[in-house]
């Protein structure tokens, strides 16, 4: 198998939206409503959104393929930081947010994940961020032993919108470097 990244574009819209829409549940705890999947799906992750995310010269899109086969996405957002729980614990100005990070459940535990990352994070490092942040959810314990892998340490905690239902997430930080 042969696994490769790149940069998405805006021809990329619609393959965007159903990756994001195949695996943004699987990010949330046991019991979240599938109408409120839904209405974060309908509210952040449609073509539309991405089209807004890839015309937005802060955030850098990643796709994951396997033998030319989509199989996961990351983004990167720069910029100011609004929510004041990550405000007190992240430097908006020294880092970077990894917004989003998802893969086909298929391909979960296969090592595209490590490659995926090794990508955003030299990605991360190249805008000149000394630190990537991100925020995931307390109960999702295979992300949170993954980005532990990966040098992400709590530092804090947020909460999150999905749908009309707010979830408790772990703010993880770690330090680019180059390797
Ligand atoms: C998060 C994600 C990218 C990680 O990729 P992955 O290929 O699953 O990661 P890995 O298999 O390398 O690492 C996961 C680790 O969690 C462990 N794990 C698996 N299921 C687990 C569980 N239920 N509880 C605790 N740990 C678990 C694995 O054994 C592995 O640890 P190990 O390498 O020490 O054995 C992928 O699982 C994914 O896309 N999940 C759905 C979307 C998501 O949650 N994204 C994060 C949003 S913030």
């Amino acid at each position: 198998m042969s696994i490769t990244t790149r940069r998405a574009d805006l021809a990329d819209l619609d393959l965007l939206h159903d990756l994001a829409a195949r695996t943004f549940g699987l990010a949330t705890p046991a019991g979240t409503r599938q109408s409120d999947i839904d209405a974060f799906i309908a509210r952040h992750l449609s073509a539309e959104s991405f089209r807004r995310y890839l015309s937005d010269p802060e955030r850098i899109i990643l796709i994951a393929a396997e033998d030319g086969v989509p199989v996961g996405y990351s983004m990167l957002v720069r910029g100011p930081i609004a929510d004041p729980d990550v405000a007190k614990v992240v430097d908006a100005a020294t880092s970077i947010e990894l917004s989003k990070f998802y893969l086909a459940p298929h391909r979960h535990g296969s090592g595209v994940a490590a490659t995926l990352m090794a990508a955003t994070l030299s990605e991360a490092m190249a805008t000149g961020a000394a630190h990537c942040w991100l925020g995931v959810n307390q109960q999702n314990e295979r992300a949170g032993r993954f980005y532990a892998k990966q040098g992400f340490e709590v530092v804090g905690v947020k909460r999150f919108l999905v749908g009309d239902v707010w979830h408790d997430d772990h703010v993880r930080m770690r330090a680019l470097v180059s390797a």
